[in-house]
Order: structure tokens, then sequence, then C-alpha cells
């Protein structure tokens, strides 16, 4: 899984404009085709929800030249398992395994933290998403019921051996 000379960091408190700048971008570009206009939300996220979250999670990049081009959050749900959230790629740096570096980074993250188990949720129609979660050992363990289709949690057991 090509994941080598890809630099993850963890977020610093100057990069949040970038950041949130990566995430709006990013989810206004994936999901604009498949979530209804009026449950579209643009910003996905804002400042302030941001810094609520930040409260909870812990926030990742990838830099390129020195700019964001790619996030990630983990949090903890439990004593057991990991929530990872705001996983997003800018489109043009995509498909060179950022993602994939990104979120292995916070299985070890996840790991070293005594967590069990790594969670996440994704829309049912994103399959561009699932298909990039079940390659990194992710499986489909419910779908919620959301306002325009489904949510599908996904989850994947953390190896103590460090097997990714
Ligand atoms: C999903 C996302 C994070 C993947 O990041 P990425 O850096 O492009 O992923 P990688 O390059 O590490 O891809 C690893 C593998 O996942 C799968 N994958 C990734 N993007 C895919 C796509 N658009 N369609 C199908 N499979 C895909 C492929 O198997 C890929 O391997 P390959 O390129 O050798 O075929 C990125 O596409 C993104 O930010 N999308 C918009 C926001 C989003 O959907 N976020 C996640 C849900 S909240």
């Amino acid at each position: 899984m090509r994941e080598t000379n890809i630099l993850i960091e963890k977020a610093k408190p100057d990069d949040v404009q970038e950041m949130l700048l990566v995430i709006n971008k990013a989810n206004r570009e994936a999901f604009v085709g498949i979530i209804p206009k009026e449950h579209f939300r643009e910003p996905i996220i804002t400042h302030e929800q941001f810094n609520e979250c930040s409260e909870r999670m812990t926030f990742y990049v990838h830099r390129q030249k020195g700019v964001v081009v790619a996030v990630a959050a983990l949090g903890a749900e439990d004593q057991d398992c990991g929530r990872i959230r705001w996983v997003y790629v800018l489109r043009e740096y995509q498909r060179q395994g950022i993602g994939t570096a990104l979120v292995l980074h916070l299985e070890r993250e996840a790991r070293g933290m005594g967590l069990s188990r790594a969670r996440l949720v994704t829309d049912n129609d994103a399959t561009w998403a699932i298909a990039f979660y079940e390659r990194l050992g992710y499986t489909l363990t419910r779908r919620v019921p959301n306002p325009w289709g489904f949510d599908s949690w996904m989850e994947k057991p953390l190896s103590r051996l460090g097997r990714e």
C-alpha cells in the first residue's frame, strides 16, 4: 500500500484556515453531486464548529510546498474505539496515496492510545470513499437512514502487531 515518503504532521494552530479551505472545498466537490440541494451543507464545517471539534479530536495534515492539501482527524469514542473524521484530500492531489498515508497514520496513533478498533461514517452513495476504506480493511457494520439515503458505518480492528 503506497504511503512511503508521505509526511503526515499534527496540525498547528496556524493551519486552521488552510484546513477549513481543504475540508470545505473537497467536500463540495465530492458530495454536491450525491446530496440533494436542500440537505447539502456549505460550508460543511465553520471555524466555530472546527474549534468545538478540535476539543475532542486531533487534526493531522499533509503539506505540499508548505501548503495544507489534505486533512484528517482522530478522536476516542470510548476506551476501545477510535473515531476517524474529516478525511479530505484536495482533488488535484487524490489517487497519490495521501489518503492512505493519513488513515494509516491515524491508526498508528489510535494503537498508541490503546484503542483496539477504528470507526468512521460515510455516505452510502460515496462509492469512492467506501472503496477507499474497504481497501484499507474497513467493513460495513451498520447502515443508518439519513434524510436522503443512508450513512454507512465502517470499522476496522487495530492489530497490536502493527499489521495494516
Ligand atoms: C476518499 C479520499 C480521502 C481518498 O484519498 P486519496 O489520497 O485519493 O486515496 P489514495 O490515493 O490513498 O487511494 C487508495 C485507494 O483507495 C481507492 N480509491 C481512492 N479514491 C478512489 C475513487 N475515487 N474511486 C475508487 N476507488 C478509490 C483505490 O483503491 C486507491 O488505490 P489506487 O489509486 O491504487 O487505485 C479522497 O478521494 C477525498 O478526499 N475525497 C473527497 C472527500 C471524501 O470523500 N472523504 C472521505 C469521506 S468523508
